[in-house]
């Protein structure tokens, strides 16, 4: 070693999951290598996860942590992601504080008991969001044993937003419009913040159990945010996802479809690191109004999956080219993997994405 460098030149270039493509990305670097993964990766567009989920319940399938660790592992051997996304469910930490939900097939997340009035909420806010924790070590147990498989390459654990939680909690199943969630907002304010508030502790306590098991980043769902106006996003559902990300210490991902109008927002004044953006808002335009302290994530528009490859080769270099003008872009679909995706296009996506990077 010549006398002049220091230990800090001379060190081996840090390595391990912080140091990844993605991480890097998120806390906004350049990175030479552009990366990318898919929400929804694992799942039924693979024929190797049909097989393994036969017989088993999808919440079952979440708490048993060898097979949610295989299930998550399956797509980053298959298509040489980015990243993992963890195999759970956003109503996961609602079964672990003891509400009675199943996931019907096709369809989604089902309540037993709809929480629709005030007492109904009063009752559920009773719960300690605490219990959750404490029920979580199945998925810790899940996290390590994929955090152990994949060496350098991050986990991302995640978390459904309050809003988006509440739009099933409170109308008992899917909706289109999440009216009766956003009726509670205005008819009864009390009852909804009290809700919103719990969900946000909940979502933080399984958040903690990724990363406290070792998951290198994070990303907050808010599917459904879409349905609210800019004044409601403000007054009843921003705070409450803020407090469901802070304190969390990984990178910071927040994600929402058909949020245009609320994209400012949706950094949360610098508690996301970065915007997930959907299929309708070119990158550019949403790099334009997120401003230069904000990594961009997306924004594959799902449809063109089933295009021909030279309509989706193009659209994809139009997705990168267009993610250049933001401080950092993170390759991904506008919203998630359609379980009838041919999933040999997305394995072509990836490798597409890294030969145009390189
Ligand atoms: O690969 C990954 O992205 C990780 C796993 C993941 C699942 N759900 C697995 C899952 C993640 C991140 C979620 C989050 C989730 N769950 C969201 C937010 C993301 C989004 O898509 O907007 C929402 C809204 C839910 C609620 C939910 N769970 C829905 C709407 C469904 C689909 C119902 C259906 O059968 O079409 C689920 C079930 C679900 N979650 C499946 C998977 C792989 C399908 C279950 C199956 O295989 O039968």
């Amino acid at each position: 070693m010549p006398p002049s460098s220091s230990v800090v030149d001379s060190a081996p270039a840090p390595a391990g999951p912080s140091a990844s493509a993605l991480v890097r990305a998120i806390r906004g670097e350049r990175t030479d290598r552009l990366p990318v993964w898919f929400m929804r990766q694992a799942g039924r567009s693979l024929p190797e996860y049909r097989e393994l989920r036969v017989g088993t319940h999808m919440l079952d399938a979440c708490l048993t942590p060898e097979l949610a660790a295989e299930i998550t592992l399956q797509p980053v051997r298959r298509h040489g992601v980015d990243a993992g996304i963890f195999f759970s469910d956003i109503v996961v930490p609602l079964r672990l504080a003891g509400i009675a939900v199943e996931i019907e097939p096709g369809r989604g997340p089902v309540f037993t008991d709809p929480v629709r009035t005030a007492s109904d909420v009063a009752k559920i806010v009773a719960v300690d969001p605490e219990q959750v924790a404490a029920a979580a070590q199945p998925i810790r147990d899940a996290v390590r044993i994929v955090v152990g498989e994949l060496g350098d390459l991050p986990l991302i654990g995640f978390a459904g937003a309050p809003f988006t939680l509440a739009a099933y909690l409170v109308e008992g199943g899917p909706s289109k419009e999440h009216l009766r969630a956003r009726a509670m907002m205005h008819a009864d304010p009390e009852s909804w913040h009290a809700l919103a508030g719990w969900l946000a502790r909940v979502s933080h306590a399984f958040l903690r159990a990724q990363t406290d098991a070792g998951a290198s980043a994070v990303q907050l769902f808010d599917s459904w945010a879409g349905s609210l106006s800019v004044a409601d996003y403000r007054a009843f559902v921003a705070p409450h996802s803020r407090a469901a990300l802070a304190g969390i210490d990984t990178p910071r991902i927040h994600f929402g479809v058909g949020t245009a109008h609320l994209l400012r927002d949706m950094r949360l004044d610098g508690t996301a690191d970065a915007v997930g953006v959907d299929w309708r808002t070119p990158l550019d335009e949403a790099a334009a109004v997120l401003g230069p302290d904000i990594t961009v994530q997306g924004n594959i528009d799902p449809a063109l999956l089933h295009a021909p490859w030279h309509v989706v080769e193009a659209h994809v270099r139009d997705v990168i080219a267009r993610g250049a003008s933001a401080r950092a872009h993170i390759l991904n679909l506008g919203h998630g993997v359609p379980p009838d995706t041919d999933p040999d296009v997305l394995t072509r996506i990836v490798a597409l994405a890294h030969e145009v990077s390189a």
